[in-house]
């Protein structure tokens, strides 16, 4: 398997993810209300597996060696809109964390916020990935060779192998925190 292939594979799962997030906002402007377990969930999965799973090995190992190849103007410019991008996608979920926060405090103001965040990622997610699957690796895989993308797969093993115990860290250390 190419290094690409387990990004493109995420990406379909980050797709289920925003089928089910449209499917929140058809709810929302039926009932009026919102779910804040299931933006709990949602939240959980784009920070742990979308953010820092998956754009980590984009960026910590991907674009780590892409910036030391000597990349067209064009993909230097992808690259950098691609990581822009992920700032966004960030910024985008702490702001729905916020909201969902403020929500399940009585705050009915929020329902907006919720619904208008969860929109904003079901626009820029697809686009994004579709920028990363049919431009950005296609073109980037020609500065690898197959022992090269082959080094990269092997990092990207570990990387995945450290994630739950980062997780689950993290998880015991909140808790702990609210002792
Ligand atoms: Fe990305
Ligand atoms: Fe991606």
């Amino acid at each position: 398997m190419q290094a690409r292939g387990p990004l493109m594979i995420e990406h379909r799962l980050i797709e289920r993810m925003i089928s089910l997030i449209k499917d929140a906002l058809v709810q929302i402007e039926t009932t009026h209300k919102a779910d804040p377990f299931f933006v709990d969930t949602a939240v959980d999965f784009l920070r742990l597996y979308a953010d820092r799973t998956h754009h980590g090995k984009e960026e910590d190992i991907v674009f780590r060696d892409l910036s030391k190849r000597p990349l067209s103007a064009q993909e230097g410019r992808i690259m950098k809109e691609l990581i822009e991008e992920h700032i966004f996608g960030r910024q985008t979920t702490k702001a729905l964390a916020q909201a969902n926060t403020r929500y399940r405090n009585g705050d009915e103001s929020a329902l907006a916020d919720i619904a208008s965040r969860l929109q904003t990622l079901v626009e820029f997610y697809p686009k994004h990935i579709e920028k990363e699957d049919n431009i950005f690796f296609p073109a980037s895989g020609s500065y690898f060779t197959d022992e090269e993308d082959q080094a990269m797969l092997a990092e990207f093993w570990e990387f995945d192998r450290k994630m739950i115990h980062e997780k689950y860290k993290s998880v015991v250390e909140g808790l702990e925190t609210r002792r």
